[in-house]
């Protein structure tokens, strides 16, 4: 696991388009997948501007979302396939070469978990996973206890998930359940990319990576991964600090 820490978060977004943007360059049909959140805004902001400068080519390569709030869709303010939309898709000039976003508003939110695992199964595995992490350490809504080797799953969320969710939609939607990548598939990934900002996630960072590989901290699995990048912000990194 390499660890970067800069001074801001905009820096951290910077270098964490930096490795998204080399790899796909090495690996330009590459399946690739993006978090929603308020972590990754910067990090997809620097993304846009790369692609629409010509410095990456993503016409080869393939966009999976990560997860959505069941009940929720693209049309949805405040759901992870808004974000995917309004901050990256309809703000690039050249299109990926396909886009499967999640539907948490489908009528068979079964049928949805499985065409999401029948992509990435037929496209992947992922090449690059960006990840953000939650309070409680979810990656996706891989909340705690989730086994580290499954396939996309349809999740209660949990109480720390549901107190913060007021911050994406306010009291609009009351989603109980999530869909998400399983945490199989993100292990899969060629390389994980996974930023976390602010003081606030100091602790769930010196949780997840300082501490032991457990069910309890979804996102410590990743200490197991050949290829992780955790990028933090001078706030974030002080959980690294003894
Ligand atoms: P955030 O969410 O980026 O809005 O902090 C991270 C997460 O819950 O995974």
């Amino acid at each position: 696991m390499d660890i970067f820490i800069e001074d801001d978060y905009s820096g951290m977004s910077r270098k964490a388009c930096k490795l998204v943007a080399d790899y796909i360059g090495k690996n330009p049909r590459a399946l690739v997948s993006f978090p929603g959140g308020t972590t990754p805004e910067g990090f997809v902001n620097e993304f846009v501007t790369m692609v629409n400068n010509d410095a990456v080519d993503i016409s080869q390569t393939r966009y999976v979302s990560l997860d959505e709030w069941v009940g929720l869709s693209a049309v949805d303010e405040g759901s992870c396939g808004h974000f995917n939309m309004t901050n990256l898709i309809n703000r690039l000039k050249k299109p990926f070469a396909e886009v499967h976003l999640i539907d948490g508003a489908a009528k068979d939110i079964q049928e949805e978990r499985r065409s999401l695992d029948r992509y990435i199964a037929g496209r992947g595995p992922l090449g690059v996973s960006v990840l953000g992490i939650g309070l409680n350490g979810h990656l996706g809504f891989n909340e705690e206890g989730v086994p580290p080797d499954s396939d996309a799953l349809v999740l209660p969320l949990s109480a720390t998930t549901k107190k913060v969710m007021g911050k994406y939609f306010g009291n609009k939607f009351s989603p109980d359940f999530g869909i998400t990548q399983g945490l199989g598939q993100i292990m899969q990934a060629g390389m994980i990319v996974l930023l976390a900002n602010g003081s606030h996630k100091a602790g769930i960072l010196r949780r997840a990576f300082k501490g032991p590989v457990t069910p309890d901290v979804p996102a410590s699995i990743l200490q197991t991964h050949p290829k992780v990048m955790v990028g933090a912000d001078r706030d974030a990194a002080a959980g690294f600090r003894d």
